[in-house]
């Protein structure tokens, strides 16, 4: 096979993670090919997109603050971009054109799917904080897996009732400021919004009301070790961190540019801790 590339493309893109996640599972595999940072400047992506056929590219993953802007400008979506209006995952026809994919709610599944496996969506509600574009992202994977009831709780409560209105049932908006008791009966909970991520505040959410076998899901990988998990694990319950989410998400893109299924494990874990800033 030739030698396949790919990359990410953000700006800035200093921070991104990607590099060394799909450079581990390139050297793994031992395959011929490349994954590089591509710092993008919003008004040069459309120029960069197009020219990533004529460059000879698989495709490429987008990152802030071009997922949106990507999504307007590829030539096929998917049904879950389409839903979010985000693309983070572009694969290159044979015949040059774009297909854009959402990949994030499907890495929030897996990962959730790895560390919580006796969890059942139809069960009982779930908690969501946070209704941006990582709160789409969940919600409407927790919908399509049959969750009955998901309250969203967001600062900003327009925003979740928004999201409501435009999902319908099985959303409900649960004001913010009485998230805690949102946790009463539900099976699982998920942070989504960036408190808890350094530099910011932490999330303020005692679990005294969420019942023991609740899962608690943290999409902060920054630290990895958020006080919410913290607590959580001391409380006993399932703790799931952020970081197997952006590891899953990964993993689509990485089948269809360079052709082999990777997996998700403890070496790529450490990989990914060890490229990260202290
Ligand atoms: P992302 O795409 O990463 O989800 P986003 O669309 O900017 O990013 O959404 C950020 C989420 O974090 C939102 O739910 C936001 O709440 P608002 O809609 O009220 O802005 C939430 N968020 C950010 N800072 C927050 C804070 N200090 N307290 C509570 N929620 C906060």
């Amino acid at each position: 096979m030739s030698f396949r590339l790919s990359g990410v493309m953000g700006w800035p893109i200093g921070h991104s993670r990607s590099p060394a996640l799909h450079g581990h599972w390139l050297k793994r595999h031992d395959i011929a090919g490349a994954y590089v940072p591509l710092a993008v400047q919003p008004e040069r992506l459309e120029q960069a997109l197009r020219a990533l056929p004529a460059l000879g590219f698989a495709g490429c993953n987008v990152t802030v603050p071009h997922k949106e802007a990507a999504f307007r400008l590829v030539d096929h979506v998917d049904r879950s971009a389409a839903r979010l209006g985000a693309v983070n995952t572009i694969v290159v026809r044979p015949d040059g054109t774009l297909e854009g994919r959402n990949t994030d709610g499907e890495g929030f599944l897996r990962h959730l799917e790895a560390c919580a496996p006796d969890w059942r969506a139809a069960d009982r509600p779930v908690l969501v904080l946070g209704a941006g574009g990582a709160g789409r992202a969940i919600v409407g994977t927790l919908a399509d897996m049959g969750v009955g009831e998901i309250r969203v709780a967001n600062r900003t409560d327009a925003r979740a009732e928004a999201l409501a209105a435009e999902f319908g049932r099985p959303l409900v908006a649960w004001p913010w400021t009485r998230r805690t008791e949102g946790l009463a009966d539900c099976s699982l909970v998920v942070n989504t919004t960036q408190l808890g991520m350094v530099g910011w505040p932490a999330l303020d959410l005692p679990l005294d009301l969420l019942p023991p076998d609740g899962v608690v899901n943290d999409i902060v990988y920054a630290p990895l070790e958020t006080a919410l998990l913290t607590d959580a694990r001391r409380r006993g319950h399932i703790a799931v961190d952020g970081l197997g989410m952006l590891l899953h998400q990964a993993r689509a893109g990485f089948a269809a540019w360079f052709g082999i299924e990777p997996v998700v494990d403890e070496a790529l874990r450490q990989a990914v801790l060890g490229s990260m800033p202290p």
